[in-house]
């Protein structure tokens, strides 16, 4: 599907530029609002939309009425509890100064749980094959300005917009402490998250015998899955599944204990 690149319904000279640097980032077409809704632009252009308002980027995908922006999400109510407690946290061993790789960005919630816990002597990298939402999430974990006990977190986090595949192959044996994969389900399950828009955008790859092997030559400490309770990749792919009873996902992990 095709992408282009506008302003807010009344554009101002931030927003004007805004486009420009998006559209050149992201190599794609600006085309003036003229104060067109975006019904309007989808019937004129049947593209995909990215709105450069002021505070952040908005995606809107054809059919959508919805915009997809960055927002913590998730993240946003699991930071207040105990991460110790959380589930990627307690399945993974992260700790503080870790160094973790998302391969499955998205959302980039599960990447700020992480950010949390590693803190400042960490590192947190998140991989996103779909190059319009990596850069929607670059730009809203760079730009976002509530909840500033986030922020620190946020901007932490790096984005390369590529396939983990790709970017495993070409990374140092042991570099990461820990590997974490989130692909799409393949079972749609309801979604409370504002990734629901970006159903038809995200890279719907499932997990391959090379991404695993792959993860596991990087990782010291451990590789972790997040998958539908039906997935049978847990066991096809030898990862130990925790049971999360009544609970629609579960965490399997691979304990790779290379730490020492
Ligand atoms: C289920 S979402 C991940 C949600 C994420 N864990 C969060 O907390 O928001 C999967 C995301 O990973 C991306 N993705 C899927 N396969 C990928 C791959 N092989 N490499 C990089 N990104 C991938 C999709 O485009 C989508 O944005």
């Amino acid at each position: 599907m095709k992408t282009i690149v506008t302003t807010a319904y009344r554009p101002t000279e931030v927003t004007k530029r805004r486009a420009q640097e998006t559209a050149q980032f992201l190599g794609l077409q600006v085309v003036e609002r003229n104060k067109r809704p975006i019904y309007k632009l989808h019937g004129e252009l049947a593209a995909d939309i990215i709105v450069c308002k002021k505070e952040r980027l908005e995606l809107y995908p054809v059919g959508q009425s919805e915009p997809f922006f960055f927002h913590p999400n998730s993240a946003a109510f699991r930071s207040k509890r105990p991460l110790e407690n959380d589930p990627l946290i307690e399945v993974s061993g992260l700790v503080a100064g870790d160094a973790f790789l998302d391969c499955t960005l998205g959302m980039a919630s599960d990447a700020l749980i992480a950010s949390l816990v590693v803190g400042d002597r960490g590192r947190v990298v998140g991989c996103e094959s779909d190059p319009v939402i990596a850069h929607v999430i670059r730009e809203g974990l760079k730009n976002y300005q509530d909840m500033p006990k986030l922020h620190e977190s946020m901007r932490r986090i790096q984005v390369v917009t590529q396939h983990a595949v790709d970017y495993l192959k070409a990374l140092d044996d042991d570099c990461f402490d820990v590997v974490y994969m989130d692909p799409m389900f393949t079972e749609q399950i309801a979604e409370a998250s504002n990734f629901a828009p970006l159903r038809n955008n995200a890279d719907h790859g499932q997990l391959t015998e090379e991404w695993v092997t792959e993860a596991k030559r990087v990782a010291r400490k451990s590789v972790v899955l997040k998958a539908h309770f039906r997935s049978t990749d847990f066991e096809t792919f030898g990862f130990k599944r925790r049971v999360r009873p009544n609970t629609k996902f579960h965490f399997g992990v691979i304990q790779m204990d290379k730490s020492q």
